[in-house]
């Protein structure tokens, strides 16, 4: 059943509980963060009413449909579930700012492309015209919470502007980074190994901050929810996602040491993530991490630790960075050198475009650069990819004629020399590979980007199989 363009809050009456007597929360930006927080929020707590803004009109629309814009396990049922009965999507942004009581921003922070700090800081441009709405629009007390992921002190500007008018209408900014991941958005909102919210440490700071403790406390355990100064909570936010890609770069740059000396990147991760101090997660070796968060967020943090005069430390962020761009080479080079030094005009199939399975997003996915470097070497291209071809087209388009999208990787296969996985969707680790090496040109090739198909078995197939990490399985 498709819905009509508009559906609002504004002009409805809002669904009023037992609790909160109908309190209004708006989130302003409807996408991988806004959409599934919003949902999983009017979800767990039907005495509030959640409105979701965007200016993207087409977004909006896609949300009020059967086709949800973003592709997410279980995120289907869980809008389905609250679609209209407390959660509403709309592109009226001044209207509802000005009925809301709670205001989510999860408006986009990209990282500048010129200008001062281009290439590092962080773009705030969307943030700033967000806050400037809100000050236009409101004509009653606020909550305003940061949902986006943010430079350290922001709440503090956004404080400033909402106060620079002349009105008296008083707002209080709340810190509540978001920490889900795309693929699992669902389960990581529903259980959260923390929230956190970052608040001032006045009364009414104070009394924000039990606003918003009291909304999650409707399926979070109070123990999961931790509460800091502002600042900290903004800071956490950066430095989790820096921590989590440092582990990705740790295990790419030790899976160059494994092909390097006949170790097994594999059995290196099992064994040092069997430490408890260490930790078994976040160490599989693969073609570099993508994702439109970890890169940003790394090089807002460094251009952070630039700005505060901290050199040593922005050179040791960045180098998470280069290592992951060097894991991306790597894995080119690794592919020209395995088939004769040459890939030009021959059909390469590549399995999964998306910058990880479960998700039909492309930002800043490994596949976008390796296909690029792949067409510029002369290769015909074949992408398959269950969820992401939209996007793959789009990111590929200034190669229009040399790439061919093909949503069967059994097609996709047909009559290449190589397959070049890209993605770790499950479904490729019960693909018939007799019957794939059976359509493929000889001598047929695997590269195993995320490392998850089964080698031994590959290679008894016929195929000469290269994995990251590991010595490769030739065939004479
Ligand atoms: P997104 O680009 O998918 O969505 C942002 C939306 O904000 C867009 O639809 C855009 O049209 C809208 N927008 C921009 N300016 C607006 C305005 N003035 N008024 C109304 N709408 C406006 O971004 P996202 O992936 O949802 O990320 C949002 C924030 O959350 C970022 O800061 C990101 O770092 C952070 N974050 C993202 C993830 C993730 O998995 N994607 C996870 C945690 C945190
Ligand atoms: C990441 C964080 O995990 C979230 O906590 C955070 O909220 C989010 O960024 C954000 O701020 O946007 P996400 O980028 O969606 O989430 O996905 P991850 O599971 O973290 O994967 C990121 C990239 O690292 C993917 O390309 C993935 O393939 C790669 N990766 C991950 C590896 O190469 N090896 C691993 O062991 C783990």
């Amino acid at each position: 059943m498709s819905r009509t363009k508009g559906d609002s809050i504004v002009g409805k009456k809002p669904a009023v509980g037992a609790g909160e007597k109908g309190k209004r929360i708006l989130c302003i930006g409807a996408g991988y963060v806004g959409g599934p927080t919003m949902a999983m929020i009017a979800r767990k707590c039907a005495d509030y009413t959640v409105t979701v803004v965007d200016v993207d009109a087409a977004r909006i629309r896609a949300w009020q449909s059967d086709k949800l814009p973003i592709y997410e396990p279980g995120l289907d049922e869980l809008v389905s579930v609250c679609r209209d009965r407390n959660l509403f999507f709309s592109e009226d942004v001044a209207g509802n700012i000005e009925q809301a009581d709670i205001i989510f921003v999860s408006v986009n922070t990209p990282t500048k492309k010129s200008g001062h700090g281009a290439g590092r800081a962080p773009d705030l441009q969307y943030w700033e015209k967000t806050a400037r709405e809100i000050l236009s629009n409101a004509k009653t007390d606020k909550i305003v919470i940061e949902k986006s992921t943010l430079p350290v002190r922001t709440a503090g500007a956004m404080a400033r502007i909402l106060h620079s008018g002349e009105s008296s209408v008083r707002f209080e900014v709340l810190s509540n980074p978001e920490f889900l991941a795309e693929g699992t958005a669902v389960s990581d909102l529903e259980l959260p190994d923390r929230v956190l919210i970052g608040g001032r440490e006045t009364d009414s700071g104070r009394h924000a901050v039990a606003e918003l403790v009291k909304i999650y406390r409707h399926w979070v355990p109070e123990e999961r929810i931790l509460t800091t100064s502002v600042w900290s909570s903004e800071l956490s936010k950066l430095a989790a996602n820096a921590f989590l890609a440092q582990r990705v770069s740790s295990i790419n740059s030790l899976s160059a040491v494994c092909e390097a000396t006949g170790a097994d990147i594999q059995e290196v991760a099992k064994a040092i993530g069997m430490d408890t101090r260490i930790g078994g997660k976040f160490l599989n070796a693969g073609i570099g991490f993508g994702g439109s968060c970890f890169k940003k967020d790394i090089l807002h943090l460094v251009y952070l630790c630039e700005s505060c005069g901290l050199p040593e430390a922005a050179d040791y962020w960045r180098q998470v960075t280069e290592i992951n761009e060097y894991q991306q080479r790597r894995f080119v080079a690794g592919i020209l050198s395995a088939m004769f030094n040459t890939v030009a005009g021959k059909r390469v199939a590549i399995l999964g475009f998306a910058f990880k399975p479960d998700t039909g997003d492309t930002r800043e996915s490994p596949a976008i650069g390796i296909c690029k470097r792949l067409l510029e070497e002369g290769a015909d291209l074949v992408v398959s990819d269950p969820q992401a071809l939209e996007n793959a087209e789009r990111d590929l388009s200034e190669w229009e004629g040399k790439v061919i999208f093909e949503k069967d990787p059994y097609k996709a296969a047909s009559g290449s020399h190589a397959l070049v996985v890209l993605t770790g969707w499950k479904a490729y680790e019960g693909l018939d590979f007799a019957r794939i090496y059976d359509s493929m040109v000889r001598p047929s090739f695997v590269f195993d980007g995320p490392g998850k198909l089964n080698h031994r078995e590959l290679h008894e197939v016929g195929f000469n199989v290269y994995p990251i990490g590991k010595t490769p399985l030739t065939r004479s």
